[in-house]
């Protein structure tokens, strides 16, 4: 169950998250619980986490290790300030910030190589699913992002389906549309690296998961866990999620 924070909060309101939901998902041992705040909280995020069961994680990443990069962060650096895992390919990296599947390959590629988890994120944008091609855009996006990993390096990889227009919009995917799309990226998975290497991928759905909706999502057998926005940013309501 991992939250994705965004550009929300200072480190003084990340400590103090903390500090109210640590003791909430305490005993949370059926789930591995993740935030993933701004770069510049990640230390606040890590010295709050310590002995803890939570983890922390990065939102984007560069896929060089060091240089002339203005404005970007590594692998490397994610790391060494204690994160273990990095989301990668976020809808809205794709959509404001010019990601590509290329682009989500290098940095899922680099991620690995600096031991981080990434959760790779692919889903359909609203046009795309009311003209019928929401699995020709997920297969691209497997293809283009994935399907160039080693087996080695694609068994440390979370996917996330988030369909785009589920996403802070207060509209989540039924239950059954979440589980269509989880069976088809499952298969995609099953196709390039096997049905042993799929039935082992974690997929979480993402898109307006909140406190009321999860049990339903999460009673759905491809559906692993979730990618949470907006319902992350609050202690009691992200650790009803993580305890669904
Ligand atoms: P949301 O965001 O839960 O606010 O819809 C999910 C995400 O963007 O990962």
């Amino acid at each position: 169950m991992a939250g994705n924070w965004k550009m929300y909060k200072t480190a003084a309101e990340t400590t103090a998250f903390f500090e109210k939901f640590a003791p909430l998902v305490a005993q949370s041992v059926h789930a591995d619980a993740v935030i993933c705040p701004t770069f510049v909280n990640i230390p606040a995020a890590v010295a709050a986490t310590q002995g803890t069961r939570i983890e922390i994680g990065g939102q984007n990443l560069y896929w060089k290790n060091e240089g002339a990069f203005t404005g970007e962060i590594s692998g490397p650096m994610l790391k060494a300030a204690g994160a273990r895992w990095v989301i990668v390919g976020h809808s809205e990296r794709r959509q404001y910030f010019g990601e590509t599947d290329a682009t989500v390959l290098q940095r899922t590629v680099a991620a690995l190589e600096a031991g981080l988890n990434p959760i790779v994120c692919v889903g359909e944008r609203l046009e795309q699913r009311e003209s019928g091609n929401t699995e020709s855009v997920l297969k691209t996006q497997f293809d283009g992002g994935l399907a160039g990993l080693t087996p080695d390096q694609f068994a440390k990889v979370t996917i996330a389906y988030e369909p785009v227009w589920a996403i802070g919009t207060g509209k989540t995917a039924t239950p059954e549309m979440a589980a269509d799309a989880h069976k088809f990226i499952r298969a995609q998975v099953a196709a390039k690296f096997g049905a042993e290497q799929a039935a082992a991928t974690r997929i979480l759905y993402g898109g307006s998961v909140k406190p009321d909706n999860v049990k339903s999502l999460m009673a759905q057998p491809d559906i692993d866990g979730s990618l949470v926005g907006g319902a992350s940013l609050e202690a009691v309501s992200f650790s009803l999620i993580v305890n669904f």
